[in-house]
């Protein structure tokens, strides 16, 4: 078993919602050093407050597609292990399709180029549920076959493809963490790229309706931030991951109209909802089988849906 602790880890991303949690998790375990690598696309100052008041946590703001800056900062900082979060949301693939699906492939490539050359030791690379597309059966495991709907999660899957050819051809120590749908404080509210829970709990706050895309029947995976953050933690340490991809889910799908209307309950509000067209290219249902977690991780989401949605409105509620 390898230890974080004592490890000095670089996460790219680290900004952003999951990889500021992840910091956190880490300074948290005992890293020796945390280094996080973001260019701010999407991450916010404020995600990182806690981690900033560690004196061994080092912040960079730069693109974690170039290669020049990753190998000068994986030097200086002597980084061991990296833990790959930086992408830029799903839906800006409705508005830049070839960005959406390249930050994905070019970080990876990037990443890749400096384990081969031996910057850095360990990889810990995040994938996403959206690279299997639509479940063809359920729950779906690691070998359900792929077929993304999106640029976003054919970068996503292209950047796996890539990243486990590494470990096969070069026998790289990198490890593979799929989460399904990530939820709670920090995931960001505002703008075309909102997710969807802070984004209805933002419009309702401001007097809207909750609105709904298509006929709100379609299914996720909802998962609590800190467990994932649990899953990538043992993702490094547990050294069965290695070469392996591990889906990181609940194992229970949950309906749009259902998460809607538990976000009406926690608001008190009855009124009727706004309803808009399906989304083109949105992903039917996704639900994991988290076998594989459990057996090579021992991993086991601890945060039921009901406990974590109230946790995360709460927290949305005495900031937006
Ligand atoms: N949120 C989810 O539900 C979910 C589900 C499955 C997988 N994932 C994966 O988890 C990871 C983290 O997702 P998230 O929800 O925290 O996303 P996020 O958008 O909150 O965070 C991504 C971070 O990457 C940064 N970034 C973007 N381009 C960059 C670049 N070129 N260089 C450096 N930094 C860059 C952004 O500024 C942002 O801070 C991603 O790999 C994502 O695909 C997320």
């Amino acid at each position: 078993m390898a230890a974080i602790a004592g490890k000095n880890i670089l996460v790219t991303g680290g900004a952003g919602f999951i990889g500021s949690h992840l910091c956190d998790g880490l300074l948290a375990e005992g890293a020796a050093k945390v280094v996080c690598v973001d260019n701010f696309f999407l991450g916010k100052m404020e995600n990182l407050e806690d981690a900033l008041s560690h004196d061994n946590f080092v912040l960079y703001r730069d693109d974690a597609r170039n290669f020049g800056v990753l190998l000068a900062i994986m030097e200086k900082e002597e980084i061991e292990v990296v833990y790959n979060m930086a992408t830029i949301a799903l839906n800006y693939s409705f508005f830049n399709p070839f960005d959406a699906y390249m930050v994905n492939v070019e970080i990876a490539n990037t990443l890749l180029e400096l384990l081969k050359v031996g910057a850095y030791r360990t990889l810990v690379h995040t994938s996403s549920s959206e690279a299997y597309g639509t479940a063809l059966y359920s729950p779906m495991d690691e070998n359900h076959p792929t077929d993304p709907t999106t640029p976003y999660a054919a970068g996503k899957a292209a950047a796996d493809l890539m990243v486990h050819s590494f470990y096969k051809v070069l026998g790289l120590d990198i490890s593979i963490v799929r989460p399904f749908n990530n939820y709670g404080p920090r995931q960001n509210a505002q703008g075309s790229l909102a997710a969807i829970i802070p984004a209805t709990a933002r419009r309702m706050k401001e007097g809207g309706k909750p609105m709904v895309e298509g006929d709100g029947e379609q299914t996720r995976d909802f998962i609590y931030v800190a467990d994932t953050v649990r899953g990538l933690i043992l993702a490094y340490e547990k050294e069965e991951s290695r070469g392996k991809i591990i889906n990181l889910g609940s194992g229970k799908d949950i309906s749009i109209n259902t998460l809607l209307q538990g976000i009406c309950d926690y608001m008190g509000y009855t009124g009727d909802w706004e309803r808009r067209p399906a989304r083109t290219s949105d992903v039917r249902n996704l639900c994991a089988d988290s076998k594989r977690a459990k057996e090579l991780l021992g991993f086991e989401p601890q945060t039921g849906f009901e406990e974590g949605i109230k946790k995360t409105l709460d927290w949305y509620m005495k900031r937006i």
